[in-house]
């Protein structure tokens, strides 16, 4: 769309805790008022979001009342139905409260562990009802500052324990959700079990029900540990694990930025178009930003339009990139099309290479053509193509 519209089909859609984020931070308290989750909900459909997630305590206090929680979630079921955004996801605060200081699933306390798992499910409960297809567990606590406070072998049996309990209730009940595992390296904890998407990805096959289970990669977390966050993509689109992604921004290995979409690295976030632009993924165009907390309220909406603004803009320059006839051209020059044939042919095993002996010289000798290519992307992103 020339005009960067976003509309119902492009699927957006956005945490009700990043434009209800009140900016307190570690080092200053709120700079705006608490956001009710349905003042989210019908700012974001107002400016062309599809669907929403959210944590249970976005919705209602922990703690509340069953009167005080059939209150607010009324109230969230009210605006869904009025607006008509979907609940595409759903997750659990089990990092904010001073009970889970130590973990949920992993916590070395028995009790804190049990109460975790009783949270998660009190919360799927409700995810069903509202129709979310996915649920993400981001194990913020889930970790340690220190070397023999944690027993992490110990650790990732509970872990996978927890898993396996879930997503027995899950099947029990009959729910159509799934887990999506949403990996970071530190930040609250000073390491924090599966840190990368690649440790969530082993993790998985560990589980009772892997099938149930896949991952929700995002940006910032994978560029904290200075990771190309579009190849952590293409590698959970191989093994068919990519159940949903947080889009935001970040500036290299730091604290975590969660700028809006396409601020930070620009083109990094180019490639992420690019690839999911190629590719089966079906769920959410989710963004997982913090409007910084310099912002008032319109700034706040400023920002998450921004973030789909920038997806439709950099979807539309991979777009023209991949119908350039001269990146065409520069793609066989580059040999990227003759990598999908297979090393050895159809009916052919290792004795066809055994003995294999190519013109080495001639070979290693030969540029690789990557430069042109690469400048091609480079020039639609910066506008001049
Ligand atoms: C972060 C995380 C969270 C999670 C969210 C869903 O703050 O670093 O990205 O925003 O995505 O809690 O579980
Ligand atoms: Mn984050
Ligand atoms: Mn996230």
């Amino acid at each position: 769309m020339s005009d960067f519209v976003p509309r119902p089909e492009d699927r957006f859609s956005f945490g009700i805790w990043t434009v209800g984020w009140q900016g307190v931070d570690v080092f200053g308290p709120a700079t705006r008022p608490p956001m009710p989750a349905e003042r989210a909900v019908r700012k974001l459909a107002e400016i062309g979001a599809y669907g929403v997630n959210y944590h249970d305590d976005d919705v209602f206090a922990f703690g509340a009342t069953a009167a005080e929680r059939d209150e607010r979630v009324g109230a969230f079921r009210k605006a869904l139905d009025e607006t008509g955004l979907a609940v595409t996801t759903a997750t659990t605060n089990l990092f904010s409260h001073p009970v889970f200081k130590d973990g949920a699933f992993t916590a070395n306390d028995r009790d804190v562990r049990r109460f975790a798992l009783r949270k998660v499910m009190d919360n799927i409960d409700l995810a069903a009802s509202l129709g979310a297809e996915t649920y993400v567990c981001w194990g913020g606590r889930e970790g340690a500052e220190s070397g023999a406070a944690k027993d992490v072998r110990t650790a990732l049996d509970r872990y996978k324990e927890a898993f396996d309990v879930l997503g027995a209730y899950v099947a029990e009940q009959g729910y159509a959700l799934r887990f999506a595992i949403e990996p970071k390296p530190n930040e609250p904890r000073g390491d924090i079990l599966l840190p990368t998407v690649g440790h969530a990805l082993a993790f998985i096959q560990e589980l009772e029900r892997p099938a149930q289970v896949g991952v929700n990669p995002e940006v910032g977390h994978e560029e904290m540990a200075g990771l190309n966050y579009a190849h952590g993509l293409a590698q959970a689109l191989w093994h068919g694990k990519l159940f949903h992604l947080d889009l935001n921004g970040q500036h290299g290995p730091r604290y975590d930025q969660d700028l809006r979409f396409g601020a930070g690295n620009a083109r990094g976030a180019f490639w992420i178009a690019d690839l999911i632009e190629r590719s089966d993924y079906a769920g959410p165009v989710h963004f997982d930003f913090k409007p910084p907390r310099t912002e008032d309220d319109d700034g706040v909406w400023e920002s998450a339009r921004a973030c789909m603004r920038n997806w439709l803009i950099l979807c539309a320059k991979a777009r023209a990139f991949r119908a350039d006839p001269e990146v065409a051209e520069a793609l066989r020059a580059a040999r990227v099309d003759e990598l999908a044939e297979p090393t050895l042919a159809a009916g052919e095993d290792w004795r066809a290479v055994r003995d294999f002996t190519p013109d080495v010289q001639g070979l290693a000798e030969r540029g690789a053509a990557f430069e042109r290519l690469d400048q091609l992307a480079l020039e639609h992103l910066y506008g001049v193509r």
